[in-house]
This record gives C-alpha cells, structure tokens and sequence, in this order.
C-alpha cells in the first residue's frame, strides 16, 4: 500500500516541544513515511529539546547566526528547505506555531505545490505588530496552509471569521498538552541543586520568563522593575528567571536586576525541569505563548506581560490575567496574588481549555483519512 509521505519542519524551541508528540505518532505509524527536517533557527535552545525528546532530524539546516535579522532567518531557511523539499518530495509538509521558521516552511512548501498542515492555526491578537513578527507569520502561513490544525474552538472560529473553508479546519487541542502530560510528576525532583534547594512549600516561587521582541526595551524594563520592587517588599519571595539566550533581553536583566537577592537568573532549562518548575512554583508570569498553555493546564495562575493575547482562553477559564507592560500595573497585579489569599485561589484552578492530550493522534487520523479516503491528493 502506499504510503503518506510527511516533512516536519520547526526551528525553535517551542516548535519542538510542540512538534515532537506528532514526530513520536507518525514515526509509530506504519502507513507513513516521515523525515524530519531542522531549520536550527534556535541552536543551543533547540538540541535541548532535540535531546529530551530523542529526536535526531534527517536533515539540520543549521541557519542559526548569532544576531540573526528575521530577513536572513527566512531566506537561509528557504534555501536549505527547497533542496529538501526537491529531494523527498513529501506530500505534506507540516509547520507548527508561527516563528519566521514555521512561515519559511509554508511558504516554500506551498511554491513547491506540497500540501502544508499548520499546526495550531487560527491565533489572533488581533494587532499585526503585537506580537511581532509572529502575528504576521501565523496570518500567512494561514494562507498557504491546506489543513489548518485549530487548537481550540476559538482559533477555528478565528479562521471562518477570514472565510478559511470549513472542510480544511479541525480542532484538534494543542500538541503542547499532549507533552506536557507526559512529563509532569508531582514527586519531580530536580538534577539542579538550586532547584531542589528551594523551599516551594513556604516559600512564593515566582517563575518569570520574558522574551518577545517588541517587549525589549521600555516594556522588558517596566516588567523587571516592577517584579523588583514586589521581591524588595516581601521577604517570602524568590524569583527564578530561566533567561532567554537573547543577548538584548540579557543586557535589560543585567541592568535592572544586577545581583539582586532572591532573583535568581539562570541559564535556559530543559522542558522536563522546566515543566516541573512550573507545577511546583507559585505564580508564573510570562510573555511566552506556550508558558501561557502550560500554567493553566497545572492550576498555577498566570500573570501574562503583554498588550495583548492571542490566547484567550486561559484568561475565559480565570486562570491567567492580561498584566499589560505598565509598571505599576504588574506590580499590582502581583502583589494582589501574593498578598490576598482569596484572589490568589481564584485563580490556582487547573483548568483545560486547550486540549486533552491527544492532538497528535487526531491530527495523525485527519492526515490519514484525507490521503486514503478522500482522494484528495
Ligand atoms: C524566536 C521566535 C519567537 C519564539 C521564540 C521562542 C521568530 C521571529 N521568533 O524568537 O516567535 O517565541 O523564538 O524562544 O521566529 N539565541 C542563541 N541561541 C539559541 C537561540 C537564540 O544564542 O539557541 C540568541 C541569538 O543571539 C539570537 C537571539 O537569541 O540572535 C534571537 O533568536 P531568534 O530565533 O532570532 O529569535 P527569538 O527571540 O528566540
Ligand atoms: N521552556 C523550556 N525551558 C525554559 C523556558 C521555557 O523548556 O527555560 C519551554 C516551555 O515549557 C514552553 C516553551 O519552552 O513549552 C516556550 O518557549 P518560549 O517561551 O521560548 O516560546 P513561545 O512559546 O513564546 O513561542
């Protein structure tokens, strides 16, 4: 019989994260071929996770430049991609999220007429520089796509809102729960000793990360200032900050936080800890999209640093809330978390709005069905 031949492409690390369940159930699968293909646009972030997830890619395009301009990301991406694309001649290509990796992907797969699954479709701010440029790569990638995974029910209607046919949307939940719940264990304990040093029980474990590109400079400022002065105020307080390997969020930590006692600014962690931080912390507060999915799903509330958001639905569910980039504002909005109880239960509930760990499976049987049932190849 023949067989679905499927390129994977991603370049980040949320990107793996978030593509290595489907890796796992298609390479498990028999009625397909698959070839993985890394663009590197993140390179020391990336092997992390190749490494957690034990994926070696059939092809590492290794674009990665320090300093890299989203111009050169795109063109070297494409480049190495066309060659591949030429050579496997797969008859889907799938792309995940919306980095300028996940665009160049798209967009060669679909000048080469391959069929492109994007998976989680249909995330809208609403605000095409916020955030920047990812707002823009998930709108285009829209356009080139032929199967938009929807992650939730929002995202779908994002996509009939813009007229996508309805027949090419499918809800899938988001691939980002079906590997967390893989690797969360309550009784977790840490390789670090700093991590395992910290005492969650008594203590308020903050977990910050922070690394969008229109939040460097003013907004990156105001969001250090602000958790600053919370921890100057209150002695129970630790901050853990796995910091981004951007040299220019790095420079903005340096200047605000120093050497500040009890913020602790460590190197990036592998998701497995990385995931475990966030179900033993207190308070998560982010501007990271899949930080965003995560919280939520492990009852942890979640402060997000950013105008807007194009994921909704952990704020419907009450457990994540729009901190904004205002100073003062984030420095209210945790300190109510920290100091009132009540507000604080309010919003530690684990709550599930995207998805229930089995997206890779639907997304593997929709591939299935439309190349074997509905001859649409
Ligand atoms: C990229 C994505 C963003 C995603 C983020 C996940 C784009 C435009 N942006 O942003 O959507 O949220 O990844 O983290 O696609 N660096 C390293 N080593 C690494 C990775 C990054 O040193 O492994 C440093 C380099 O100096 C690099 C800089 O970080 O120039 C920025 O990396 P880049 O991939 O261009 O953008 P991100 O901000 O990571
Ligand atoms: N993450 C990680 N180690 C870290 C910080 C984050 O493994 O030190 C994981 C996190 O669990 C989530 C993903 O990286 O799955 C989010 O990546 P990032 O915030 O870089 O990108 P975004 O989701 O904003 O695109």
């Amino acid at each position: 019989m023949d067989k679905l031949k499927v390129l994977t492409v991603f370049g980040t690390r949320p990107e793996g994260i978030k593509m290595a369940p489907i890796i796992k159930v298609l390479s498990e699968d028999k009625r397909f071929i698959q070839r993985v293909c890394v663009t590197a646009q993140h390179r020391e972030m990336l092997d992390q996770v190749l490494k957690i997830f034990n994926i070696t890619p059939d092809y590492d395009l290794d674009i990665f430049q320090h300093g890299q301009s989203l111009t050169q990301i795109t063109t070297r991406a494409m480049e190495g991609l066309e060659k591949i694309v030429k050579e496997f001649q797969p008859d889907v290509l799938l792309v995940q999220g919306d980095t300028t990796t996940v665009f160049a992907g798209a967009l060669v797969g679909f000048y080469h007429q391959v069929k492109v699954g994007h998976v989680e479709a249909g995330l809208r701010s609403g605000n095409l520089y916020s955030p920047y440029p990812e707002e823009a790569n998930r709108k285009m990638t829209g356009v080139l796509s032929h199967y938009h995974f929807a992650p939730t029910i929002a995202a779908a209607n994002n996509l009939l809102v813009e007229n996508y046919p309805s027949e090419k949307i499918f809800v899938t939940g988001n691939t980002v729960i079906d590997a967390l719940l893989r690797v969360i264990d309550d009784s977790y304990i840490f390789e670090d000793s700093f991590l395992n040093s910290l005492d969650y029980q008594n203590k308020k474990i903050i977990l910050l990360t922070a690394h969008r590109r229109e939040n460097i400079g003013e907004p990156m400022v105001n969001i250090f200032q602000a958790i600053k002065r919370v921890v100057e105020e209150n002695n129970d307080i630790e901050v853990v900050y796995p910091i981004h390997l951007n040299p220019n969020v790095r420079s903005i930590s340096d200047k605000i936080f120093g050497d500040s006692d009890r913020i602790h600014i460590i190197e990036p962690l592998d998701y497995l800890p990385f995931a475990n931080l966030i179900n033993k912390c207190y308070l998560v507060v982010t501007d990271s999209g899949g930080v965003q999915e995560e919280a939520p799903t492990l009852g942890k509330p979640v402060l997000v640093v950013r105008k807007e958001t194009e994921r909704p639905e952990g704020i419907e569910a009450g457990t994540a809330k729009l901190a904004g980039i205002i100073k003062e504002d984030i420095y209210q909005m945790i300190s109510e978390l920290i100091n009132d109880r009540r507000k604080y239960d309010e919003m530690a509930n684990a709550v599930n709005p995207y998805g229930d760990g089995n997206a890779s499976e639907k997304i593997r049987d929709i591939l299935i069905n439309d190349y074997f049932n509905n001859n649409s190849f």
